[in-house]
């Protein structure tokens, strides 16, 4: 399927009947092959009108990462990309953007006229397929596993629709599947539900299996007879029931898998349950975390075994930690990468940021984007660091700024210590090469070279640079004026 970005008129005559019949020639084969051609399809047009938001729903995040993220991930290890569908609309560009570098296709569904229209404008994209498994790009709990499981499920019956259905203690808000034995004669949504239908406990997940010819030579019967006015795939149901086609509903083992996120207290709620899977996750792995339910860590973060996570730790985006670390409470580690015996402790913030093996940082270190930590070095309590490179065993351990600068091994540099780096137009660089002593409140005033093994005075405002292994002073001398205070007193008496 390597179509399908076509400008927006030709996506409005693709959803028209004629095009639609064209690409689908009606049969009566019923029977869906094993091993047929499959694509997914993945509905994510919705604008999300409940989370009241300007932003499309499908990008609303949990466990750190797009909500369509999460779906397209598990639709991803069913079907080669190629073979993967989104349906976008509202703020389309938006999505294509955050999706780009995944490899699936694109279909845009303009105006949202509902999930049954959603299909509709898919139709042309896979008519090269015998069946096509439907997803909702808001229910990101979804597994490869249970995406399989229906697929095969929907072959072997050689049904023309397979719904996944769930039986919930609570069913409200979600269609409930009417059945008819093992048939299914209808979905109903909630809304247009007897009070009878409404006690029904097997409900509609919102995910789906179709044999692709029955579905496209049926879905011009959708009607938008319903509270919204709108054509529901939901009622493919009773349509293709109608035209004597097999509709079923595989009940799945885990309905948590379905959860959609249709309201913000939803979000959260998904969010939270992702969060605790991975906790559990890397707990399986050999990872330490105490008071799991305090720590807030993306899915896609790596921590090797025996390190230790301590309450209220956030672990966010592509982070790696390594082995045999201790991450203590209130440090929030994005896109790093962390050698192993690391410690990191209280509060430290970490951004893009490198940190070699045995390292030691914190607390309240902050190493911003291009920080790069060698092995042992310790960077130490309200240290900066941005577009740093510090070699082994370098020390910078109190109240220091050190931007735009190139550290050997083994240098000191005392409290308070700060790269002028910035002119107010452009970045300069400082070199402190290996060995070097910077003593406490001095000031480097970049472009600036320390030599090897040289010596900065404490409170020195260096401006130029120091050869190898000479010391440097740029303070004021200081001078003493004996019993000045004591006659100072005298005078004011
Ligand atoms: C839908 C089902 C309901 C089921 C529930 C499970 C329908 C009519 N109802 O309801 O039976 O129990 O899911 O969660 O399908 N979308 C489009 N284009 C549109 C409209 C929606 O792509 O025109 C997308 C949305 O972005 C979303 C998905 O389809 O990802 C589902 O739509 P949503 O409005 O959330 O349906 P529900 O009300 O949850
Ligand atoms: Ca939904």
């Amino acid at each position: 399927m390597d179509i399908v970005l076509l400008a927006e008129d030709v996506f409005r005559f693709a959803c028209a009947r004629r095009v639609i019949l064209k690409a689908m020639k009606p049969t009566r084969n019923r029977s869906a092959k094993p091993g047929a051609r499959t694509a997914i399809a993945i509905m994510a047009a919705g604008k999300g009108t409940r989370l009241k938001s300007k932003h499309p729903k499908v990008l609303h995040e949990v466990g750190g990462k797009p909500l369509l993220a999460h779906v397209v991930e598990a639709a991803l290890r069913v079907v080669p990309a190629h073979d993967v569908l989104a349906i976008i609309g509202h703020e389309a560009d938006r999505v294509i953007e955050a999706m780009r570098g995944t490899g699936i296709g694109f279909v845009r569904q303009e105006p949202q006229r509902g999930t049954g229209h959603a299909l509709m404008c898919a139709a042309p994209a896979l008519s090269g397929y015998d069946q096509v498994i439907v997803l909702s790009g808001d229910a990101p709990l979804i597994t490869a596993e249970t995406v399989r499981t229906l697929r095969d499920f929907h072959c072997h019956k050689r049904a023309a629709m397979t719904i996944l259905s769930a039986q919930l203690d609570d069913p409200t808000g979600y269609g409930r599947i009417i059945r008819a034995g093992d048939e299914v004669k209808a979905i109903v949504e909630e809304k247009s539900c007897s009070p009878a239908q409404r006690k029904i406990r097997e409900i509609n997940s919102g995910f789906y299996a179709f044999s692709v010819k029955p579905l496209f030579a049926n879905i011009e019967k959708l009607k938008t007879d319903n509270p919204h006015a709108e054509y529901y795939l939901t009622d493919m149901a009773a349509v293709l029931r109608r035209a004597k086609q097999p509709v079923l509903a595989m009940k799945t083992g885990t309905p948590s898998e379905i959860l959609g996120s249709n309201t913000r207290a939803e979000l959260a709620e998904l969010d939270q349950k992702m969060r605790y899977q991975k906790c559990l996750k890397l707990m399986a792995e050999g990872v330490t975390i105490f008071y799991p339910q305090s720590c807030v860590i993306d899915s896609d973060v790596e921590v090797a075994p025996d390190t230790v996570v301590q309450p209220f730790v956030q672990l966010l985006g592509k982070t790696r930690v390594g082995s045999d670390c201790r991450i203590r409470s209130y440090s929030v580690i994005r896109d790093s990468v962390i050698g192993n015996g690391v410690v990191v402790r209280q509060g430290s913030i970490l951004d893009d940021a490198r940190v070699g093996n045995d390292a030691v940082l914190g607390p309240y270190s902050h190493l911003r984007p291009g920080s790069e930590i060698g092995e042992r070095v310790h960077v130490g309590n309200f240290v900066e660091t941005k577009k740093v490179r510090m070699g082994k065993g370098s020390k910078a351990n109190h109240l220091t700024y050190l931007g735009d600068a190139e550290i050997g091994d083994g240098v000191n540099i005392g409290a308070g210590t700060i790269t002028c780096n910035y002119d107010g137009v452009r970045k300069h660089k400082t070199v402190i090469e290996d060995g070097v002593f910077v003593g406490s409140d001095s000031t480097l005033v970049a472009p600036i070279k320390l030599g090897k093994g040289s010596y900065v005075g404490a409170a020195s405002c260096i401006t130029d640079d120091v050869p190898p292994d000479s010391l440097a002073l740029g303070r004021a001398k200081q001078i003493v004026k004996e019993d000045w205070v004591k006659n100072k007193r005298r005078t004011q008496k």
